[in-house]
């Protein structure tokens, strides 16, 4: 009887990111080509921001093919076939279309056909909830191998007349293949959270319900991202402090612990500010920002994919992966390399 029971006790898959990939734009926009589009130069943006330039999406290049780039590559890199996807999470704030989802689309086109597929919206941090979304999946058992993909063809809502906002974004993908069987990096926590009190500080005015496309929302370019810098920065600087402080004790790891930190890519300043918070070198601090700007949801995840393929990441090493962004939404996953890439 008791030898029965035990029979049925199962263990509780642990979720792994087995296989990344990520896709940038050929066409670079440089800070020298914005100083002829605005009034700037390439010293405030460098000064202000760490950012040297970005990646444009060409004309007849959405979010969905950028997201299918990188979804093909963490697959390749998975080994696991299309098929054999339970579940695909696009994150993005910027779909092809407000319906069908994104997720669809790339569904059908990399013939993912037991997947179900759906899009997340949590702007910036789009990656960071998608990924602890299908940790929570593959541990309770209902799915075995998930597709996290993250893409924005920000550059289609940014202001290119706006001195404030044009300089930050980029466009740009990354994807990861989550699953309970296999090697590659542990999810050992990870921390959600979101201040919608804070709503109006970055904000996407018209093209939704609430004021849908009309022509006077176009001439008042109410199409294009508004933002609060100085009031968003404050807030970054903060929660997402708190979120990897929480992601830490949550995870049992010291500070000292962290061997490699994979921040969003939205401000240098930012990012300086919390490496000397947690006493992380900057040597151990992975940019992406001065080449590709904010590329917003996928910045995390491009950033993982190139520190995997850049660096000497050494087995038992810790990453902390965190982020922020419209919402406000915020968060921080810890993950444990376990076997070379
Ligand atoms: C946007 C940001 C770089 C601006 O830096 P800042 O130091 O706060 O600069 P301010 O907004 O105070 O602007 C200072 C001056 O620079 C000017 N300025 C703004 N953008 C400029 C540009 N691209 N080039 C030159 N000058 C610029 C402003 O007009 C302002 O001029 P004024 O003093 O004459 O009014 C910074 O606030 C930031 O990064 N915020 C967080 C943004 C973020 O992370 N967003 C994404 C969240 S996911």
């Amino acid at each position: 009887m008791i030898f029965n029971c035990l029979k049925d006790v199962k263990v509780q898959p642990k979720a792994r990111i087995i296989g990344l990939g990520s896709y940038v734009p050929e066409n670079v926009l440089s800070n020298k080509d914005l100083e002829k589009i605005v009034d700037t130069t390439d010293e405030w943006i460098v000064s202000r921001t760490g950012m040297k330039e970005r990646r444009i999406a060409g004309e007849n290049e959405f979010t969905s093919d950028m997201g299918y780039e990188a979804a093909k590559k963490a697959l390749e890199a998975a080994k696991v076939s299309p098929e054999s996807i339970d579940l695909i999470l696009f994150a993005t704030h910027t779909p092809d279309y407000v319906f069908p989802s994104t997720a669809c689309l790339i569904q059908s086109r990399l013939g993912a056909r037991r997947a179900a597929a759906v899009d997340l919206q949590a702007a910036c941090t789009g990656y960071i909830y998608a990924v602890s979304m299908a940790k929570a999946y593959i541990e309770s058992g209902m799915y075995q191998n998930i597709l996290v993909v993250a893409s924005e063809k920000v550059s289609t809502i940014v202001d290119y007349e706006d001195r404030n906002t044009c300089v930050l974004f980029g466009d740009g993908a990354s994807a990861c293949v989550i699953s309970g069987q296999g090697k590659g990096l542990l999810i050992n926590q990870a921390v959600l959270g979101s201040d919608g009190d804070q709503a109006k500080l970055l904000v996407l005015p018209a093209g939704g319900a609430k004021k849908p496309a009309s022509s006077e929302t176009v001439q008042a370019k109410e199409h294009y991202l508004r933002m609060e810098g100085k009031e968003v920065f404050k807030h970054a600087v903060r929660r997402m402090e708190e979120a990897v402080k929480s992601c830490l004790e949550r995870s049992g790891l010291s500070q000292e612990s962290i061997s490699w930190l994979v921040p969003h890519q939205a401000n240098i300043r930012i990012i300086d500010y919390l490496a000397k918070r947690f006493k992380v070198p900057n040597e151990r601090v992975f940019l992406t920002i001065h080449k590709y700007g904010n590329t917003s949801s996928s910045s995390v995840g491009i950033a993982i994919d190139e520190l995997l393929r850049e660096k000497d990441v050494k087995n038992g090493e810790h990453i902390v992966l965190f982020a922020f962004g419209a919402g406000l939404t915020f968060g921080a996953i810890t993950l444990t390399l376990e076997d070379s890439h």
